[in-house]
C-alpha cells in the first residue's frame, strides 16, 4: 500500500473515515487534503467513538503521522476542542501538524456564511454554516488568513485589522450586520495560538519525502465527489475539491506519486442539504434505510436524505476520480429488504435513457431512475467476516454493482465497528509500482 487516496464516491458521509481508520493500521502517513469543519468522520473501536471534523482519521494509530495540508480550511477553536476532546480520551495528538499554508476560517467566515444562506431565501444550499465557502472565497481572492500568519503576533494582528476592516464594511453594508470588533476576535484567537503554533509547519516536503522514501500514505478525503466545486452538483456543492485530484492540489503531491483511489460508496445513496437527487425515496423505504443506517449528519444532526443506489452517478465518480475499487460501506443496512433496487440509467423528460450523470444540475433535476429490482436478503450481515459468508443475494448484488460500473468492490463494511470490515481484492498490494525502494521491497517477496 504505497500512496492511497481515500475519496466519497457519492454526495459525502460514506463512512470514509472507517475506510481511513482501516487502512491507517498498515500506513505511516495520512493526510487530510482538503474541506473543513464542514467533514464529520466518524471511527468506532473497543465500544468507543469519535467524531473527527479536522484532525485525519490515522490518528488512532501511534505510528501514523497525521497531517493537515495546505488544502484545508482549519478553524482554530474547532481544531482545538477536538486535539483537546482526544487527549482527554487518551488519545496522543504528538504526531499531528498542521500546514503553514492551510487558510484559517475566522469569526466572520462562520457569521457570513449564515447570512448568505438566509439570503438565498429558498435557493438555499443547505450549508454546514461552518464558515467553509466564505473561507475559500477569501483564499481564492488572495485575502485570507494562513495558518502560517498565525505563528507571528504582529502580523496576525495586520491581517486580522485588514479583514476586519474590509468584512465590517461589507457586513454592514449588504446585511446589515455587525462584525466582531478587533479585541474580540484576538481575545478568542489568542488562547488557541499556544496550542496550535507547535503544530504549524512545512507540511509539503514532510509529504513528499514520505512518498519518495516509499512511506505507505493514505490521503484522506472529505465530502464526496458530487460535491466538488468543479465536478459536483454546482451550485449544491461545497466549496472545495474532495475528488482525487484535490489530494494533489491539497497537499502539493504530483499526479504521477498516486498509486490508488478508493471510492468509498454506501450500498445506497444519501445527501444532506439542498439539490437534486435522482434516486431520493420520499417514503417509507426511505424512513427504513435511514434509521437502519443512523442517517443523521455527524456534524449538524441533520436528517439525510436516502434512496436506493445509483450506478449512474458511480460510474461518474469513477471517472472523475479514476476509481482502482469501491469500498462499499453500509451493506448491512439493506437486510430486511423483499427487493433491493439499482439504478442504471436516467430517463430524460423527452423519453430519452442515458447512462451519462449529466453536467447540468437542472438536467439531473429532471431525470428519472431507471432501475433494476435484484432480490433481497433477510438475515443480518452484522457478523459477516468473509465474502462467502455473504448471502447469496447480497454477494449479487455487490457484484452487478461491479458490473455496472466495471469497478471492483475491494472492501465491504457491515457495521461501524473497526473488526466489521472485508477485504476481497488486494488491489492496494497490486498497486502499480512507483518507487524502487517499493519495487525491491516487491522483487524480495517469493
Ligand atoms: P458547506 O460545505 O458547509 O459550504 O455546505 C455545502 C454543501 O455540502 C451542503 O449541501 C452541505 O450539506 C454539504 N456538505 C458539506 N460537508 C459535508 C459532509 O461532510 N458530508 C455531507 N455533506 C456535506
Amino acid at each position: 500500500m504505497p500512496t492511497v487516496v481515500v475519496v466519497g464516491a457519492q454526495w459525502g458521509d460514506e463512512a470514509k473515515g472507517k475506510v481511513v481508520d482501516c487502512l491507517a493500521q498498515d500506513a505511516d502517513m495520512v493526510v487530510r487534503y482538503g474541506g473543513g469543519s464542514n467533514a464529520g468522520h466518524t471511527v468506532r473501536f473497543d465500544g468507543r467513538e469519535f467524531k473527527l471534523h479536522l484532525i485525519p482519521s490515522g490518528i488512532f494509530r501511534p505510528q501514523v503521522t497525521s497531517i493537515i495540508a495546505s488544502g484545508v480550511v482549519v478553524d482554530p477553536q474547532v481544531l482545538v476542542e477536538e486535539i483537546r476532546a482526544l487527549q482527554a480520551d487518551g488519545v496522543s495528538v504528538d504526531n499531528l501538524k498542521v500546514s503553514a499554508r492551510a487558510h484559517v476560517v475566522m469569526p466572520y467566515h462562520r457569521l457570513l456564511d449564515a447570512l448568505e444562506e438566509k439570503q438565498r431565501g429558498s435557493a438555499q444550499i443547505g450549508t454546514t454554516c461552518r464558515g467553509i465557502g466564505p473561507a475559500y472565497a477569501d483564499k481564492a481572492a488572495r485575502k485570507g488568513i494562513r495558518m502560517a500568519d498565525l505563528r507571528h503576533p504582529e502580523r496576525f494582528a495586520a491581517v486580522l485589522r485588514s479583514a476586519l476592516e474590509e468584512k465590517s464594511r461589507l457586513l454592514k453594508l449588504v446585511y446589515d450586520a455587525d462584525c466582531p470588533a478587533l479585541e474580540e476576535v484576538w481575545g478568542e484567537y489568542e488562547q488557541f495560538l499556544p496550542v496550535l503554533r507547535p503544530l504549524i509547519t512545512d507540511t509539503d516536503p514532510l509529504v513528499y519525502s514520505a512518498v519518495k522514501s516509499g512511506k505507505r500514505v493514505v490521503f484522506e478525503g472529505a465530502q464526496g465527489t458530487l460535491l466538488d466545486l468543479d465536478h459536483g452538483t454546482y451550485p449544491y456543492v461545497t466549496s472545495s475539491h474532495p475528488i482525487s485530484g484535490g489530494a494533489c492540489v491539497g497537499t502539493g503531491i504530483g499526479p504521477t506519486h498516486i498509486d490508488a483511489v478508493i471510492g468509498v460508496a454506501k450500498a445506497y445513496t444519501t445527501r444532506v442539504g439542498s439539490g437534486a437527487f435522482p434516486t431520493e425515496l420520499p417514503n417509507e423505504t426511505g424512513n427504513y434505510l435511514r434509521e437502519r443506517g443512523r442517517e443523521y449528519g455527524t456534524t449538524t444532526g441533520r436528517p439525510r436524505r436516502c434512496g436506493w443506489l445509483d450506478t449512474v452517478l458511480l460510474r461518474y465518480s469513477a471517472q472523475v476520480n479514476g476509481l482502482t475499487a469501491f469500498a462499499m460501506t453500509l451493506l448491512d443496512v439493506l437486510s430486511g429488504l423483499e427487493t433491493v433496487q439499482i439504478c442504471r440509467a436516467y430517463r430524460l423528460p423527452d423519453g430519452q435513457v442515458v447512462e451519462q450523470f449529466p453536467s447540468d444540475s437542472v438536467v439531473l433535476q429532471q431525470c428519472e431512475p431507471v432501475y433494476e429490482q435484484l432480490p433481497g436478503w433477510k438475515e443480518e450481515i452484522a457478523d459477516v467476516r468473509r465474502w462467502d459468508e455473504l448471502p447469496e443475494e447480497a454477494k449479487r448484488y455487490v457484484q452487478r454493482v461491479e458490473e455496472l460500473t466495471g469497478v471492483p468492490v475491494a472492501m465491504v463494511s457491515v457495521g461501524p465497528m473497526r473488526t466489521q470490515t472485508f477485504w476481497r481484492h488486494n488491489v492496494l498490494e497490486d498497486a502499480p509500482v512507483r518507487s524502487l525502494k517499493e519495487l525491491a521491497r516487491r522483487q524480495a517477496l517469493p
